[in-house]
């Protein structure tokens, strides 16, 4: 069973393992959701509705887990109560790096905290997943790179240690489909630390063309995160932002190594493969994930 099948991570790790298993989705959505593969079961749930995700879990035997609104403990919470009713041996969870620094306590650090401590006291076999923030996130500037070139953000010289995506979700494949990752946690980061404006830069060089990172005050960073998240969230993501500007998320970690044999991808190899998305017609947006997408407002 994967959860956030729809979103950024999860419609990586459908991809990857529709080759190796029975693959079962959730979404709240299926008129949404990209035509599945072949033998994908498509099933339709709401974290917030156990008796439904009860059906929809009845045979399964592993659940990646993506949860996404800080404000909904409840969603976790019920994910693991249907999973140990329906018999569920192994969930894989979808957490965030930032959970193993004891200065960070922000509302959605704080969340994924207590996520994290409810499924280890579940009795289910887990495997943790804490990346750091995605690469992707930076699609949020693809309509400011088509339109003026500009982008404007927060924190500027702040580096943060970005993982790309694909590199979660095979991570999560190899947990899922083989035996050895339970109670492991794995910390996810890229190969190294980007500020924005290394990753303006980077964006720039696959273009061919000139970008500028613009700064941002503060209270512009939060009144664009209020546009699109409560004041609780947006205030999380501020404080989230401050912390990357005080140098706390740029170290390397060696969790995708340490699972895939390989090193992590870098941005530009992220950047070149997402091209099209900084020179196509259409606004391209993830799928309203939290983490660090304080850079990109
Ligand atoms: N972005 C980052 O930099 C970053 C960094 C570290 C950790 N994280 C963590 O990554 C997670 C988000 O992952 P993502 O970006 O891959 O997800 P995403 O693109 O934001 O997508 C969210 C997914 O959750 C599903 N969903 C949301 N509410 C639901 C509900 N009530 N019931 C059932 N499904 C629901 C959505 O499915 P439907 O709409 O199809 O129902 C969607 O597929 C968060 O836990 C975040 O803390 C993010």
């Amino acid at each position: 069973m994967v959860t956030g099948a729809s979103g950024t991570v999860g419609r990586e790790v459908v991809a990857r393992l529709v080759p190796l298993a029975s693959v079962r989705l959730l979404t709240r959505s299926p008129a949404c959701l990209a035509p599945p593969a072949p033998g994908v079961e498509v099933v339709v749930g709401d974290f917030s509705d156990p008796v439904r995700l009860a059906t929809a879990f009845a045979g399964v035997r592993a659940v990646f887990v993506v949860t996404a609104d800080p404000l909904r403990p409840d969603h976790d919470a019920n994910i693991i109560d249907v999973a140990l009713a329906c018999g569920v041996r192994h969930v894989v969870k979808l957490s965030a790096l930032a959970v193993a620094d004891p200065a960070a306590d922000d509302l959605i650090t704080r969340w994924q905290r207590a996520n994290e401590e409810r499924l280890l006291a579940s009795g289910l076999d887990w495997t943790l997943l804490r990346p750091r923030a995605f690469m992707s996130n930076t699609l949020a500037w693809a309509g400011q790179i088509r339109e003026s070139g500009v982008v404007r953000g927060l924190g500027r010289d702040g580096r943060n240690s970005c993982v790309d995506p694909r590199d979660i979700a095979q991570v999560a494949v190899r947990a899922l489909t083989r035996t050895g990752h339970e109670g492991k946690t794995y910390a996810l980061t890229g190969p190294q630390g980007l500020s924005p404006a290394d990753q303006v830069a980077e964006i720039s060089a696959v273009l061919g063309r000139e970008i500028r990172f613009e700064e941002v005050s503060q209270d512009q960073a939060r009144q664009a995160l209020l546009v699109r998240y409560p004041a609780p969230v947006a205030d999380a993501l501020m404080e989230s932002a401050r912390r990357t500007a005080a140098g706390a998320k740029s170290g390397i970690e060696s969790g995708v190594a340490e699972v895939l044999g390989r090193p992590a991808g870098t941005f530009r190899q992220w950047a070149e493969d997402h091209r099209h998305a900084f020179t196509g017609g259409q606004a391209v947006l993830p799928g309203g994930a939290l983490g660090n997408r304080v850079g990109p407002v």
